[in-house]
């Protein structure tokens, strides 16, 4: 009789489903844009109706460390979700953070996200999505966490490397191809931190305190793109507080901002253990809850799901009449939809894991995304044809970077360290000769993927600068591999630096080296911007991120000139702490308040964070935002606007790029704008367009670049919206903020 009753309950769902196609043939080289629309909205309130109140809280919280449950009655599986955002975390077991032990989770591991901002190639960010969401898919996960769109605020933020750089444009524009060109094929796309997690040290008790323009200038960007143009069908609310309230649960962000003003229809996640209340979790926009400490239970225990906020509690109280189930019916809507966007979507492809082409995007974006700081002399390229003795020094140039670093360590199948890509590269035909330099972390373990590297070294710091010295003196060239590792207090989850300073007495080996070498390069491995007190020593400084699986095969094609340097810096690199505004205002990590476990930490540099601090006090940084050389020379002139006056902010700039050199190569086209007069101040100028150009030597394009009203606004406190003032603007254009040769001006009326 029960069983009859449930076919009867089931039958319109599961003819529903029937209607789909199943999936598999498409061609997963292109994105498929899935009508999600209608019919799903439709499939979400049948379910919605057909669920009891225990299923219901059932499918809002986890039920294992990256899963929940779906309705097994209703047919709908359980969702698997994982990390994000540079490959697809190895599995963990059902209840530890220690290895599952599969031997089918090994994935490509793409350039961490600073890479893959510098390569300024929107085009490529989509690739970097889609190629991600293909592992995913494989994998059978349905969210990937990531990417993640924090601003970055300061060289010591320990998750920098994650994120997509200092300006809220730049990161705008690439995080929207990422989350289509995954969510394409039915894996969404869960954009975090949200927001505000600019402090990794102190995550769970920063409560930010930040001007209403600041946050929508330039902390809520990223995100607010990645929503209303992007679509995103995740967000993660971050761990720390603003407004005194967790970012998780936050009346503000989630409910009123992203919610209301921005339209958001999809899941707002919990970051693992981010939830701390159960009236907030309810009722300030939380949907599903991940990775809670529970009750007294140690970490992992096996009913531990059961206790968290979302479950078994707000059941209860629902039962008591304490909540009505609007709010839940509300996130339950969110989740279904979330279902059938992903899983439930028959139409997704199967996906594939390490293929060919995956590896051909991880290496195309390392390519486009290494960064050309200094070629003094042109020491860069190496002459291969006339060198018989290259010099690799440094730990960097052999240590696997793929492990470590926090939630996004991966288990890459492969991963080529720079020493074996020169190797590689220079087959017989040049001596590759190596010197360790330094020892930093020998260490290879993150949640039991080890790297089964052996670095232990037990020489002095200057026994191994000694013997990188002696060899570099009849070395053709010395290629220096150092910088950070993905070790605790470098750039790695759950800590900041403490200082901005390489460590392990790099400096003093590259001081030693730049001496005993003319010819030496200096490649730093990091996602974050290093004091550089030699710089005018060390003829040619590279910036190689840390770039995963093709890692060494990427560097060396651009240090021996396969491939044409065309990243330019997602982040301004100061000389030092006091070029930076949280640093030079003393407000990071801000102030414990008494006898709370809270720590106050205001903004107080406002919307002067990156650039906009290196223009209003002329720092002038080691390397500028957006600079980055090429080994050909460009010519950016004869800057055009379409119209001298606009009344809604829509005018086109034309410039002409030339390429003056004698080789292949690509330019980003920057261009910034600067308000002259406002009744409120502003930034000297803000990156609102750009564009990357491939030219041939000798080619000469024009480009042109378009902006809207938004690029002329500022975030009016009193009116709580966006305002554009009549007057004056200037177009400044370029190829880095610091070197902008090109201006017009126009009003707006
Ligand atoms: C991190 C998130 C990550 C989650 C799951 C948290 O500690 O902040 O970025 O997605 O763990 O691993």
């Amino acid at each position: 009789m029960k069983v009859k009753k449930y076919l009867w309950a089931v039958l319109p769902l599961a003819l529903t489903l029937a209607g789909c196609k199943s999936g598999g043939a498409e061609d997963t080289t292109k994105p498929v844009y899935l009508d999600t629309t209608k019919d799903i909205e439709e499939r979400v309130e049948d379910a919605l109706q057909r669920m009891t109140l225990t299923e219901k809280i059932n499918v809002i919280h986890a039920q294992s460390k990256f899963s929940s449950a779906g309705v097994k009655r209703l047919g709908l599986p359980d969702f698997w979700t994982d990390d994000g955002p540079h490959g697809v975390r190895p599995d963990v077991l059902w209840d530890e953070w220690e290895q599952a032990g599969q031997t089918n989770d090994s994935c490509v591991a793409f350039p961490a996200l600073t890479c893959l901002a510098a390569t300024w190639n929107p085009d490529l960010s989509r690739l970097y999505g889609h190629s991600l969401g293909e592992e995913a898919l494989y994998r059978n996960k349905n969210m990937i966490l990531g990417p993640g769109v924090n601003i970055y605020r300061t060289p010591l933020g320990g998750r920098n490397f994650e994120y997509l750089g200092e300006d809220p444009y730049l990161s705008s524009r690439m995080v929207v191809p990422y989350v289509q060109g995954m969510q394409a094929l039915g894996v969404a796309s869960c954009v975090k931190h949200y927001c505000l997690n600019n402090d990794e040290e102190y995550r769970h008790q920063v409560n930010v305190i930040v001007s209403d323009r600041a946050l929508h200038e330039i902390y809520l960007p990223a995100f607010e793109a990645a929503v209303k143009e992007g679509h995103a069908w995740g967000i993660m609310g971050a761990y720390n507080l603003y407004k005194d309230q967790h970012n998780c649960h936050n009346q503000y962000t989630l409910n009123q901002i992203l919610k209301t003003d921005w339209g958001f229809d999809g899941v707002v996640v919990s970051d693992w253990g981010g939830t701390h209340d159960l009236d907030q979790a309810v009722k300030n926009g939380l949907d599903m809850e991940f990775g809670t400490w529970t009750d007294g239970l140690t970490m992992g225990a096996t009913n531990a799901y059961e206790n968290y906020y979302l479950s078994r509690q707000y059941e209860r109280a629902i039962n008591e009449g304490q909540y009505g189930t609007e709010e839940l019916d509300d996130k339950v809507r969110r989740v279904l939809r979330l279902f059938f966007r992903t899983n439930m979507n028959k139409e997704r492809p199967y996906g594939a894991l390490c293929s060919d082409a995956h590896y051909e995007a991880a290496q195309q974006i390392a390519q486009e995304g290494i960064v050309l700081l200094r070629n003094e002399g042109n020491v860069l390229p190496i002459d291969i044809s006339n060198a018989k003795r290259i010099l690799v020094v440094g730990e960097n140039a052999i240590k696997m970077m793929t492990v470590g670093g926090g939630s996004s360590s991966l288990k890459a199948q492969h991963e080529i360290s720079p020493l074996q890509g020169l190797q590689d590269r220079l087959g017989g035909s040049v001596e590759v000769d190596y010197a360790r330099g330094y020892v930093g972390d020998v260490g290879g373990n993150y949640n039991g993927v080890t790297t089964g590297q052996d670095l232990n070294d037990s020489r002095s710091p200057e026994e191994l600068i000694a013997e990188a010295v002696e060899k570099a003196a009849g070395a053709d060239y010395v290629v220096i591999f150092g910088g950070l590792n993905k070790s605790d207090y470098q750039d790695c989850e759950g800590h900041d630096r403490k200082t901005m300073d390489l460590p392990y007495n790099q400096d003093d080996l590259i001081v030693a080296l730049a001496q005993a070498n003319p010819k030496t390069i200096y490649v730093n491995i990091s996602g974050n911007a290093v004091t550089m007190p030699w710089k005018d020593q060390v003829p040619a400084i590279v910036q190689g991120w840390f770039i995963g699986s093709e890692a060494g095969r990427a560097l060396a094609s651009v240090l021996v000139g396969d491939v044409n340097p065309s990243g330019k810096l997602p982040f301004t690199w100061p000389k030092s702490l006091q070029e930076v505004g949280a640093h030079a205002l003393d407000a990071f990590p801000g102030v414990w308040r008494e006898g709370t476990g809270i720590i106050d930490e205001e903004y107080k540099e406002g919307i002067y964070v990156g650039y906009r601090w290196a223009d209003k006090n002329q720092t002038n940084p080691t390397f500028a935002f957006g600079h980055g050389l090429s080994y050909t020379t460009f010519e950016i002139n004869n800057l055009r606007a379409d119209k001298k006056a606009t009344t809604d902010g829509n005018i086109s700039f034309t410039v002409n790029v030339t390429n003056t050199g004698d080789r292949e190569g690509s330019e980003v086209v920057q261009l910034y704008i600067s308000d002259v007069e406002c009744s409120v101040e502003r930034p000297v100028k803000e990156l609102k367009a750009f564009q990357k150009v491939k030219l041939a030597a000798g080619e000469s394009r024009d480009v042109t670049l378009s902006i809207n009203g938004r690029a002329l606004s500022f975030w009016d406190e009193e009116s709580n919206d966006w305002k554009a003032e009549a007057g004056e603007f200037k177009a400044l254009v370029g190829n880095a903020s610091d070197n902008l040769p090109c201006e017009v001006s126009f009003t707006l009326k």
